[in-house]
């Protein structure tokens, strides 16, 4: 039994589908789960029936064992934090993050203990007394993740916390998040938009889609082996190609012809298709290799991406920097991989 569970959740806002269709999950205590998907698959939704802020027009939910869905909001003891930081501008940081504790009729003298705790693993301790509009942004985040942390949730769900905040600040704060999680062991749900964000905090990644769950994965896993072209063209940069086996371990693109792949040895016969990741394909020194032409050049400083094809296939190569210097648009390259690069998409491999 995990510890957050969610059974065929639906939600129906009366649109032309559901913006959540038939979500089931399966959490466990301690997890950091990442909300991964475009805009309006749902993930909000997801996280608002959660919190309970949103009634699922069908479906189920229960933490620990136990059925949430009679249970209102403010007693589902879960923390959130949105991505427009709603602190109270009237009260101090300190009486913001006080304010969960002070609804639940914690004594004073303990709620003075947990805040002074909670500011101090936010390191805001020297902030206690300040408004929040003295505070940058970065800050006034921690003020509310602060606040989402001290009646220590059960759960805390993060829908897009560092949206609004810049690069540099957003590291930082990733790098905040995952500490905080590591040394409260709370169960985390966290929603982005951001890719390598996804990457490098989740212990696992929830890839949404049109209101369904297309993967649930941990992140290489995602990376290495999605499980639809979805996923595949969404999850990092990718070549998803439409591509036959026509037996025996032979795979051919259309117009092209035979190309070096690794099958796996459940792999049918017939139309498939494939996955090729740009920095997997590199140059080819023999005239026999297949051949791409350059059609664009888009320079990332330490790497070029050209765009291009092969025969008549669209396909997209990442180069280092300096085994591109050279090239021009109109150029024809030969091009090779290994066969372990090609992943056919739904298979274990
Ligand atoms: N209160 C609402 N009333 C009607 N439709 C809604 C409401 N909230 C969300 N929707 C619709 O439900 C779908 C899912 O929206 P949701 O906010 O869950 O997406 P999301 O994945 O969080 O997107 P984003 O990444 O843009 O935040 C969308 O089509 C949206 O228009
Ligand atoms: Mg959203």
């Amino acid at each position: 039994m995990s510890y957050l569970s969610l059974q065929n959740l639906r939600k129906d806002y009366g649109g032309k589908i559901f913006a959540v269709d038939d979500v089931s999950l399966a959490i466990e205590k301690g997890e950091f789960v990442t909300f991964l998907g475009p805009s309006g698959s749902g993930k909000t939704t997801t996280l608002m029936m959660i919190a309970g802020f949103e009634q699922p027009t069908s479906g189920h939910i229960a933490l620990a064992g136990r059925a949430i869905d009679p249970v209102p909001p403010h007693k589902r003891n879960i923390g959130v934090v949105f991505q427009n930081y709603a602190l109270f501008p009237h009260m101090s940081v300190a009486r913001n993050v006080g304010f969960p504790l002070r609804m639940r009729g914690v004594p004073k003298a303990e709620i003075a203990a947990r805040v002074a705790r909670l500011l101090a693993i936010v390191e805001l301790g020297a902030f206690a007394d300040a408004e929040p509009r003295r505070l940058s942004g970065g800050q006034q985040q921690r003020v509310a993740l602060a606040r989402a942390l001290v009646f220590e949730p059960d759960v805390l769900l993060l829908d897009e916390p560092l949206g609004a905040l810049d690069k540099n600040l957003r590291e930082q704060m990733q790098i905040e998040i995952r500490r905080i999680h590591r040394e409260l062991g709370v169960t985390t749900i966290y929603v982005t938009h951001d890719q390598t964000e996804a990457m490098t905090m989740s212990d696992r990644i929830v890839v949404f889609n049109g209101g369904k769950v297309e993967q649930v994965d941990a992140p290489l896993a995602l990376y290495r082996r999605p499980n639809t072209p979805f996923v595949a063209g969404f999850v990092g940069d990718n070549n998803v190609l439409d591509a036959t086996h026509a037996g025996g371990g032979r795979i051919e693109l259309p117009g092209v012809g035979p190309i070096a792949a690794a099958l796996p040895s459940d792999c049918p016969t017939g139309p498939l298709k494939i996955a090729l990741r740009p920095e997997s394909i590199r140059l080819a020194a023999g005239s026999d290799a297949p051949a791409f032409t350059v059609q664009g050049i888009v320079n990332y400083g330490d790497s070029v991406v050209l765009v291009g094809a092969l025969g008549t296939v669209p396909l997209k190569i990442r180069l280092p920097a300096v085994a591109a210097s050279n090239l021009t648009v109109g150029q024809i390259l030969r091009i090779e991989w290994s066969p372990d690069a090609v992943h056919v998409i739904g298979t274990a491999r």
